[in-house]
């Protein structure tokens, strides 16, 4: 007999799609943080694990993100210590419809900034709730920290735990300023290719350099091609306060200004309740949230 689901409208194949929610099972967030927990095992047993994690803390609050993003001895720490809270938000927002029909077909996901492996963990977690038919996600993440080992870790946990094939899932990391001018051929090709690009508790760094910061949104605005998503996710808190003169502005607001970009959702606050402790630090104040 035929099933019930293969002999509706469906474009997909919704028996399959019930079978591969089946990875990450009645409690994704929690397949999540074992996910992450594994990649990062020898992280958390580091015996300077804590220290390391009070001088980044201290760096955020002196606003040195060149410090904390460029110093290798970081990079591990951080990722363990931010990405579960973060990973469980995004993965909230990357399963919305609008993003998850990005995440169920052919298509360039550009991510900015994205090197400690938030988004990379989210999008395949979003990506096994998706239908796998037509699905062939390219993710193009950019940092400028030396990420790769970082991703790698969880890369090779999403392959053997999640079973995305490469086929399914490509991930390139290019180290590179998003802001720098060497790289801003590179930056255009990406920008007028991608189908989706995300700024994930970016933009606020990005604007410490102002006039690159501009040049980067009018590239968007002139690049992006049609119909192409733009996720910008960001603290509301000081650490997205943009001094321009004598006047304050939240980065956002600017963002929001822009007419050549049609805003589809916008919310001031989402706040996810059950971070684990770890991530309730300075930095952001709300970590893994957009308030
Ligand atoms: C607060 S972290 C957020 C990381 C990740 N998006 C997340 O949500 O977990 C900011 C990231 O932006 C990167 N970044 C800052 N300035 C950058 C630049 N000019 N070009 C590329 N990446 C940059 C940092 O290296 C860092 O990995």
């Amino acid at each position: 007999m035929q099933d019930k689901a293969q002999s509706s409208k469906a474009s997909y194949d919704k028996a399959a799609l019930r079978e591969r929610k089946k990875i990450l099972g009645s409690d994704p967030e929690q397949s999540i943080l074992i996910l992450i927990l594994k990649a990062c095992t020898p992280t958390f047993s580091r015996p300077d694990f804590g220290k390391t994690l009070q001088s980044i803390k201290a760096n955020f609050v002196q606003r040195d993100y060149e410090g904390i993003f460029t110093d290798a001895e970081n990079l591990q720490v951080y990722s363990a210590a931010y990405v579960p809270g973060r990973a469980l938000c995004y993965y909230e927002i990357f399963c919305r419809p609008q993003l998850s029909r990005v995440l169920a077909k052919n298509s360039l996901v550009y991510a900015v900034g994205s090197g400690s492996g938030s988004e990379l963990v989210s999008i395949a977690a979003a990506m096994t709730r998706a239908p796998a038919d037509r699905q062939k996600v390219h993710l193009a993440m950019q940092d400028i920290g030396e990420w790769a080992d970082v991703l790698g870790l969880f890369e090779e946990k999403i392959r053997t735990d999640w079973k995305l094939t490469t086929d399914q899932l490509t991930c390139i990391y290019e180290q590179g300023d998003v802001l720098s001018t060497e790289n801003e051929a590179r930056r255009t090709e990406l920008i007028s290719s991608a189908d989706l690009i995300t700024f994930m508790f970016v933009m606020n760094e990005l604007f410490v350099k102002k006039a690159p910061a501009m040049a980067l949104i009018q590239s968007l605005v002139s690049s992006m091609k049609k119909g192409a998503l733009l996720l910008i996710v960001e603290s509301a808190g000081s650490f997205s306060h943009l001094k321009v003169g004598d006047k304050t502005y939240m980065v956002y607001t600017l963002l929001d200004a822009v007419k050549d970009l049609e805003c589809l959702i916008s919310e001031n606050s989402l706040w996810l309740s059950y971070l684990p402790d770890f991530n309730s630090s300075n930095e952001n104040s709300s970590t893994g949230s957009n308030d």
